[in-house]
């Protein structure tokens, strides 16, 4: 029996689901942390890795990886908004958790009785942050992250408010700063003709505006920065803690150039996650000339065997891999979707599959045994990024988590 039948998941209903590797997970984390703690370093503590879980952890389950990553040794969780915290700390997450869009006004009090860290990137959100850490406990303090906007353009404060943020902070008395964190907008692009040079002045402007904090006599707590593509090729940047998301997940970024790709796959090799499966439910053979799905977009050249799988765009498969645009992996053999993907089914061609049947899995990205249609491919054909696809995978379909 082929590899791909034995370790067949039991799934009731309409066959599609989404598997979910723990140990894949855990092997990404560990090499990771080993990664940004080498042994020639001998810092005296090592750097801590907070794993980023936020869109439903990038389309795996928020909640559920969160917990496989807790055992395997993620010091914080970054999930974007106060109730995507609130379930992952429901789900029985002790380590802290980092709320990187901030706060909604309105939200304070439920962000503190989840003990859920804020980001905050305004200073105005300080003064409520404040009131609420009084009103919630006024013998404590509430710790806090401080994100500057390095020139991202997107959120944190500017440099320049730097003197501002901290004569408002002096009069915040329940508030602690525990940390300081910027985000890079390019870190993936090295091509000098590029964005080759933004991290780098990222970096130094985040740099400056730690050091006038601390001239400012403000303890800075764990410095942060370091996204996937900067933990991969920016050693400088790792500070005290590295922020991965898609690479815990599996998949390097896109880099530019497109050769960095291979280094930092040999440099710190990943494992897909996640395996997004469905099974044949219809066969039929067309003849030549006569048009499949929707728009008759696919007029097969030759008598043809059409598979009709049932997952469609409804599910995560994206429209764009309509009509030859992607593929899908079939006892091994990578066949080409066929017709425009429809909201609950997709058509592709089987002819040249041997034994092709009624309730064959098939691997609609991700991994089948020994074989292999890494999400990151599939991505670049239809001109996406692979976390657009991960986090694309629907509610409707289950996860299954696998050890
Ligand atoms: C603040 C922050 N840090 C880290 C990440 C992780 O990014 P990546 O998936 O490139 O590692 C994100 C994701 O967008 C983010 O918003």
């Amino acid at each position: 029996m082929a590899a791909r039948q034995k370790n067949q998941v039991k799934i009731e209903g309409r066959p599609v689901w989404a598997e979910v590797s723990a140990s894949a997970l855990t092997h990404n984390l560990r090499g990771i942390r080993d990664f940004v703690n080498p042994a020639e370093e001998k810092r005296k503590t090592p750097r801590k890795v907070l794993s980023i879980v936020k869109g439903n952890g990038y389309g795996h389950g928020g909640p559920q990886v969160a917990k496989i990553l807790e055992k395997a040794g993620s010091d914080w969780f970054g999930v974007t908004c106060t109730n995507e915290g609130i379930d992952v700390r429901k789900a029985g997450i002790r380590e802290p958790i980092l709320v990187l869009t901030g706060f909604w006004p309105g939200e304070e009090a439920s962000l503190l009785k989840h003990d859920l860290t804020a980001v905050v990137h305004r200073c105005e959100q300080l003064e409520p942050l404040d009131r609420a850490a009084a009103k919630r406990s006024p013998r404590k303090v509430v710790s806090f992250h401080l994100k500057i906007d390095t020139g991202m353009n997107r959120l944190g404060i500017a440099t320049s408010d730097v003197e501002c943020f901290a004569r408002q902070l002096a009069r915040c008395k329940h508030l602690r700063l525990s940390g300081v964190m910027t985000h890079f907008a390019s870190s993936e692009a090295f091509a000098p003709a590029a964005q080759g040079q933004q991290t780098r002045e990222q970096e130094e402007r985040f740099f400056g505006a730690l050091d006038r904090l601390r001239k400012l006599g403000i303890d800075t707590g764990i410095v942060h920065m370091a996204n996937s593509a900067a933990i991969a090729a920016r050693p400088e940047s790792w500070g005290d803690m590295v922020r991965p998301g898609v690479i815990l997940y599996g998949y390097h970024p896109g880099y530019d150039p497109a050769e960095q790709r291979a280094e930092s796959e040999r440099r710190l090799p990943l494992k897909p996650v996640m395996s997004l499966r469905t099974r044949i439910i219809s066969l039929r053979r067309v003849p030549a000339g006569s048009g499949v799905g929707y728009g008759a977009k696919f007029i097969p050249q030759r008598a043809s065997l059409i598979g009709v799988l049932a997952a469609g765009y409804g599910d995560g498969i994206h429209r764009s891999l309509s009509n030859g645009g992607g593929s899908v992996l079939v006892r091994g053999k990578l066949v080409p979707i066929v017709g425009i993907v429809s909201m609950d089914v997709t058509m592709i061609d089987v002819t040249d599959v041997d034994g092709a049947e009624i309730g064959d899995v098939v691997t609609i990205y991700g991994t089948d045994g020994e074989h292999a249609h890494p999400a990151n491919g599939v991505a670049r054909a239809i001109g996406t990024v692979t976390s657009d696809l991960l986090c694309a995978v629907a509610a409707r379909v289950p996860r299954v988590y696998v050890a």
